[in-house]
């Protein structure tokens, strides 16, 4: 899969260097490439922001510089979708994932400021498919972590990018519940037990027991999940 994250802060993007990422790079699994907006810019201060028309407080980012940086990175038959993080946008979750580690070509485009003119995203709309996608209710300084968590979490789903492919089965949210907790040596720590039925070696008991445990978490923390 090919990964552009647009950015006024390449730097950000460094950290997908590191650990399954960074070996998922270093396999040709997955191609990712940090952008800087600023190479795009026309003007010798190499301008990415500008008031916004009708007033409000902070700045916009302009059009211009998004214009020729994604008809460079587009591709041509319209087949890359266009990632905007922004708090205003649908929900990303395990599901949207899923179906984005499917595509071939993913462009993460970076918002500062008070975002991007939304002629940016009109006009991309004709161009490729266009997602704004939020990580929750809560607002960020940008797009950039947001781009990171959602290129972790869709990229650990292509095939031979984690190890282990089981653990992606069992892991919350797949299933739409909670994982349940896990535990390890010693078998008593802190005058803490490791719960019987784990070193009972009865398998049924122990899947019915952990599922029993997603269940109650679920029901305990996030009940809107079980609805
Ligand atoms: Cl995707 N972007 C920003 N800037 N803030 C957020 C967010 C995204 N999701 C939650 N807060």
């Amino acid at each position: 899969m090919r990964i552009e994250a647009v950015t006024i802060f390449p730097e950000f993007f460094d950290v997908l260097d590191i650990s399954l990422l960074g070996k998922a790079q270093e396999n040709k699994v997955i191609d990712f490439k940090a952008v800087n907006l600023r190479d795009y810019t026309q003007d010798k201060h190499k301008t990415v922001d500008d008031s916004p028309y009708g007033g409000g407080a902070g700045m916009l980012m302009k059009p211009e510089p998004w214009g020729l940086a994604l008809d460079e990175l587009l591709n041509p038959d319209g087949s890359t979708v266009l990632i905007v993080p922004s708090p205003a946008g649908e929900l990303f979750k395990q599901s949207t994932a899923a179906e984005l580690a499917a595509k071939e070509h993913l462009v993460f485009a970076c918002g500062r400021y008070e975002g991007i003119d939304q002629r940016v995203f009109d006009w991309a709309k004709d161009e490729a498919e266009v997602r704004l996608l939020s990580l929750g209710d809560y607002v960020l300084n940008g797009g950039e972590v947001a781009s990171l968590a959602m290129i972790e979490t869709i990229a650990r789903l292509i095939p031979g990018v984690i190890g282990n492919a089981e653990s992606l089965i069992e892991e919350s949210h797949s299933e739409g519940l909670l994982e349940y907790p896990s535990y390890t040596k010693p078998a008593v720590w802190r005058d803490l037990e490791v719960p019987e039925v784990l070193r009972s070696g009865n398998h049924a008991e122990i899947a019915k027991w952990r599922h029993e445990q997603s269940i109650a978490r679920t029901k305990a923390v996030r009940p809107d999940l079980l609805d």
